[in-house]
């Protein structure tokens, strides 16, 4: 991989959004080609397009879609506003979606074209604000934890594939990684859909950067053992009193890091921290299907009929986050 993805994530081409299918790999490397809103919502309902930066880009290019479905097919600005709605709801907890589909959706007046600018024009910027943060967050650890290596924890996919440029939390890693300052990464699976087994453990492959894949509930354990120096992940919201959403099983890796005392570090862009929500309680937990957890990648693992919650995300409290890390600034509470 060069310095920047060796895949393009997600993009523009011909007046339409290319996407590369997240639900296909690490197996099968495949491009979509999305050419109305209805396929872009689809995509993003099913995670081929996942992550909370990606998401925002793709809210961007969505607009820049629909502006463009609308000249060519005669939307009347009520059936364009549909649209924009659509696609700024296709996913709740990401806050970068909505975001970015609205800030897209304020350029519709100088027409299509001006839409499709901007929304490029963000996807540059959540490039250059993963390489801001991943050099921000790497030095952090390094001052906080001292000069041996460092062995860290991830959860869910924060990598260019959920963030573009390096991501987040694995953008800090790949840092750390460049600067001989990682002993190597505990990813944790990210069941039910497998975040971190099929795409994590898919792009420190290609960094060949040393790792080890364990089941989520292994995760509190190895922390409690000693066998973890930090826990880093990403983040879908962070809400203003510093509450932070994230990928279902983040939660129970704060609370362990917490006991343990090591740092448990949240890396995200600006974009994600969310001035509107006050706290953790006000914001909405995605609930998926069901049978994404009585299935596992497809195949039948409980008996049919078994009923079965999927609450995608959960919420960590402010108080067990040692540090959020931007592009522009590190939080401490
Ligand atoms: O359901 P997903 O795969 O979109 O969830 C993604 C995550 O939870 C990531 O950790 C989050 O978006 C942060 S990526 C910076």
């Amino acid at each position: 991989m060069s310095s920047e993805a060796a895949f393009e994530v997600i993009g523009w081409r011909d007046g339409h959004i290319i996407a590369l299918d997240q639900t296909a790999l690490p197996h099968d490397i495949r491009m979509l080609h999305l050419t109305t809103v209805g396929e872009l919502v689809d995509a993003i309902g099913r995670l081929a397009i996942r992550g909370a930066p990606v998401l925002g880009a793709a809210g961007a290019l969505g607009v820049a879609l629909a502006a463009r479905q609308a000249e060519q097919d005669g939307w009347d600005a009520a059936r364009l506003d549909a649209a924009v709605k659509q696609i700024a709801e296709a996913r709740p907890t990401a806050v970068n979606l909505r975001r970015e589909a609205e800030a897209a959706a304020a350029v519709i007046p100088q027409g299509a074209a001006a839409v499709a600018a901007a929304a490029l024009a963000t996807v540059a910027t959540t490039v250059a604000a993963s390489h801001q943060m991943s050099e921000r967050g790497a030095r952090y650890l390094r001052e906080r934890c001292g000069p041996a290596p460092l062995r860290v924890e991830t959860h869910c996919n924060t990598g260019s594939l959920a963030c573009l440029g390096w991501g987040t939390a694995l953008g800090v890693i790949r840092a750390l990684n460049n600067s001989e300052a990682l002993a190597h990464v505990l990813v944790d699976e990210t069941r039910p859909l497998l975040q971190g087994a099929r795409l994590t453990c898919w792009e420190l492959g290609q960094l060949a950067i040393e790792h080890y894949l364990l089941a989520d509930a292994a995760g509190p354990f190895l922390i409690s053992q000693g066998l973890v120096d930090a826990v880093v992940v990403g983040a879908d919201r962070v809400a203003a009193n510093g509450d932070v959403a994230n990928k279902i099983g983040t939660y129970s890796l704060a609370l362990a890091a917490q006991q343990a005392r090591i740092p448990f570090v949240v890396v995200v862009p600006e974009s994600t921290i969310d001035p509107a929500t006050p706290d953790g309680g006000q914001i909405t937990v995605e609930r998926r299907a069901e049978d994404e957890v009585t299935h596992v990648l497809g195949v039948p693992a409980a008996p049919d009929g078994t009923r079965a919650l999927n609450y995608a995300f959960d919420i960590t409290p402010a108080a067990l986050v040692t540090a959020i890390i931007t592009e522009s600034r590190v939080i401490e509470p």
